[in-house]
């Protein structure tokens, strides 16, 4: 047996314990398909592939079958929002599924509608979590799997770190994938060793080819090291990890007095969300699509994680699932394995 042997690649008929994890705004199909293609898995972001891309779902999802025939998965985020836009996600799901993707990545929210839509169909459902209290939640709603988002990730990163989060979530008895600080392949066959069953990246697959970023936002990934990545509420409402840039030093990393009182307002609350959400998603589609954030004046939030510290070139995505894997696979033959894997 190798480190590329996990329950995740067994559960999803992979080759490579790897996930390109969702990225609103920097999953386009061509990458999502690259990562597949080269044995791992993308995963769809639908708001992405939609509104920052322009397909239409059903019609970007064929787009990458066009290139691979490989698994693919889709995030779902499914806050406690609109209406309209559950109904819609809804809808994404069932697109998805005729469009035969069977792996599902949930955030936020409650999963269980999800898992009742896809699993009579053979869907797999793992859900993000930052914490027990989570992932009881979700496995309640019958998910398969964790994403287990620590402190250093890209994105909304969590409390805890790579380390805490397994040993938090291990007696749990379903496969937990570490998505956080992995940039490089020895950290990739670290993970593996400590236990986790995969691993979900998503700064070190900015820095392909593939990904639609502008090229700026994929040159500041390479050039920053860890100290650059700091933590700002000024986007969402709740601290997201972003590249320093000169704007980002300039407007500060606290959410404004009046938006923090509204933020904490139980009627204003999910109001204040709504515009957040909004605003945030034309920000980064923006600040990720345009370049220039080295200029002092410009408006630029580049999400990006501790992983930065490990990337020092943009490279194909294939090339970058192949060098992991190889390099799991060395490392299975002198096989110390820490633990089984969960
Ligand atoms: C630019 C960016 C956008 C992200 N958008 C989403 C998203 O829309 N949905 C989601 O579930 N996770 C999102 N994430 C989290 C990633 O899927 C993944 O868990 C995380 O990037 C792993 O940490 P890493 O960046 O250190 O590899 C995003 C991460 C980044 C860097």
């Amino acid at each position: 047996m190798t480190l590329l042997d996990t329950p995740l690649t067994r559960q999803l008929g992979i080759e490579v314990p790897l996930i390109c994890g969702a990225m609103y705004p920097c999953s386009n199909p061509e990458l999502v398909a690259a990562v597949s293609a080269a044995g791992g898995i993308g995963v769809v972001q639908p708001l992405s592939m939609i509104y920052v891309y322009g397909h239409d779902l059903r019609e970007g999802l064929r787009l990458i079958r066009h290139i691979t025939d490989k698994p693919i998965g889709m995030n779902v985020l499914i806050e406690r929002s609109s209406k309209l836009y559950l109904d819609r996600m809804r809808s994404w799901v069932d697109v998805a599924l005729e469009e035969g993707v069977r792996f599902f990545v949930t955030s936020l929210g409650n999963p269980r509608w999800v898992v009742e839509r896809v699993a009579p169909v053979g869907g797999i459902v793992y859900h993000d979590v930052t914490e027990r209290k989570w992932a009881e939640k979700g496995l309640a709603g019958g998910v398969h799997g964790l994403i287990a988002v620590n402190d250093r990730a890209g994105g909304h990163a969590g409390p805890r770190s790579a380390a805490q989060l397994r040993d938090e979530l291990a007696d749990l008895g379903v496969p937990l994938v570490c998505a956080g600080g992995v940039g490089d392949e020895a950290a990739f066959v670290a993970a593996l060793e400590a236990g986790y069953a995969g691993v979900q990246m998503g700064t070190r697959f900015i820095a392909t080819d593939e990904c639609g970023a502008h090229a700026d936002y994929k040159q500041a990934i390479v050039a920053a090291s860890e100290s650059d990545i700091v933590l700002t509420e000024r986007v969402t409402g709740v601290p997201l990890a972003v590249i320093r840039t000169p704007y980002v030093e300039r407007i500060g990393l606290k959410a404004g007095p009046i938006a923090r009182w509204l933020l904490r307002g139980r009627r204003t609350k999910h109001w204040m969300r709504t515009v957040y959400a909004l605003r945030s998603a034309w920000q980064l589609k923006r600040a990720s699509l345009a370049g220039g954030a080295r200029e002092a004046t410009s408006k630029d939030y580049w999400q990006a994680g501790k992983s930065v510290a490990g990337i020092d070139s943009v490279e194909p995505a294939g090339v970058i699932v192949r060098r992991f894997a190889a390099a799991a696979l060395s490392a299975s033959g002198t096989a110390k394995t820490a633990r089984p894997r969960a």
